[in-house]
């Protein structure tokens, strides 16, 4: 299968997102032709960034609407693409049905294009190592391409919070599926990002995230230890923009095949804690003050503590795949925070909790 040629014509679901946009503009720098697919190409406040871009002015970037919640979506953007970047976010991850509807929809239209050779999913490492028993991960403490979470646990459903990672891998699956049985000649390449920390480049994007989120939130000194991803779960790290370039990288690439999937982490991990402690140590002219950082894990969780944290800092992170198939070299998290940090001060004009003095 070739690779998306230089040069060539790329949709981008998903740009005015954080990731998304950090794709177009990776796409764009690597001279491709971009097709920027957003819901509403008159919100300025979220798609102001990408007019702003250049290639905007001469029209090498140009935008879309689109809502893959409709069928047929994406028929008129497709024709002519070379590759989709299917970046995206969905409304729901947690009815399966509607997560492989929209799956059906994009895929239809790629079907249609008599143009796409390739689409690059974008997944997340939740489809690696979210588990329903987070002992299945001492069990099991390899984190690379091969493994999945334990599928067969009866707690794995979206009312236990697998949702999202249950939908992850139905999209995977379904991408790669219809590729395979597809006579149209396209494959797919599915992307399992970790957590994307980096610059934002429009304001909006200080609420999407998670990362960068609570990144603001130590700004404004709100510390709280973040449950979200599992009890004292410690930050696992991409930075934004190279999270981009294996996107860009994976669609250029011709080392790859149909339904391989490929995570995308420096394999840095750290704990809250010390995220907090990085932006004075990176930054020490914002003399920042995070104020006292709150731990509020539930009792029965806190109990296990050391538990969790010894079974978080076991886990073997493996990223040999995907510097083996595109060209990446990953940052290191002090810079991805330092930038992120700046980011949100001079893009979304975020204040500072400062020492006295
Ligand atoms: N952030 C992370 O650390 C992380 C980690 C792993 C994986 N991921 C994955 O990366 C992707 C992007 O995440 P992100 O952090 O960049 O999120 P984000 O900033 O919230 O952007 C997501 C975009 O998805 C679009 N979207 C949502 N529902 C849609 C729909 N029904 N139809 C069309 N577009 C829709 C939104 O478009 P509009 O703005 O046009 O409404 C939004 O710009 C997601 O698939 C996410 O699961 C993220």
């Amino acid at each position: 299968m070739p690779a998306v040629p230089q040069h060539s014509t790329i949709a981008v679901t998903g740009a005015a997102g954080f990731i998304g946009g950090w794709v177009v503009r990776d796409l764009l720098d690597r001279g491709h032709r971009v097709r920027a697919c957003v819901r509403d190409v008159h919100a300025d406040a979220k798609v102001g960034f990408l007019k702003a871009m250049h290639p905007y002015a001469s029209g090498r970037l140009t935008l879309h609407a689109a809502d893959l919640d409709q069928a047929g979506c994406f028929d008129d953007v497709f024709p002519g693409c070379d590759g989709v970047a299917h970046v995206s976010h969905v409304s729901t991850y947690d009815d399966p049905e509607y997560v492989q509807r929209t799956c059906d929809h994009i895929i239809a239209s790629i079907e249609r294009s008599g143009s796409v050779r390739r689409a690059v999913v974008t997944s997340s490492v939740a489809a690696v190592i979210s588990e329903a028993d987070i002992t299945e991960l001492a069990r099991r403490p390899v984190c690379d391409e091969d493994r999945y979470p334990d599928e067969s646990n009866p707690k794995r459903s979206p009312e236990r919070g697998q949702g999202y990672s249950i939908g992850k891998v139905i999209a995977q699956r379904a991408f790669s599926e219809a590729a395979t049985s597809s006579s149209a000649g396209w494959d797919a390449i599915t992307v399992c990002p970790a957590d994307n920390v980096g610059p934002i480049q429009s304001a909006h994007q200080k609420n999407g995230g998670p990362w960068q989120h609570l990144v603001e939130l130590m700004l404004r000194g709100r510390c709280e230890i973040f449950q979200g991803t599992g009890p004292y779960r410690p930050w696992m790290t991409v930075d934004v923009r190279d999270n981009a370039a294996c996107h860009s990288g994976l669609l250029e690439s011709d080392r790859v095949s149909n339904g391989e999937r490929y995570i995308a982490w420096s394999t840095e991990r750290r704990s809250y804690e010390d995220v907090v402690a990085t932006i004075d140590r990176v930054l020490p002219e914002l003399h920042h003050d995070p104020g006292p950082i709150v731990d509020a894990t539930p009792d029965r969780h806190k109990a296990r503590a050391d538990e969790f944290r010894s079974i978080w800092n076991g886990l073997e992170l493996r990223n040999d795949r995907i510097r083996a198939a595109v060209p990446i070299s990953f940052r290191l998290l002090d810079d991805s925070v330092r930038d992120c940090v700046e980011s949100l001060i001079a893009v979304a004009g975020v204040q500072v909790s400062r020492r006295a003095g």
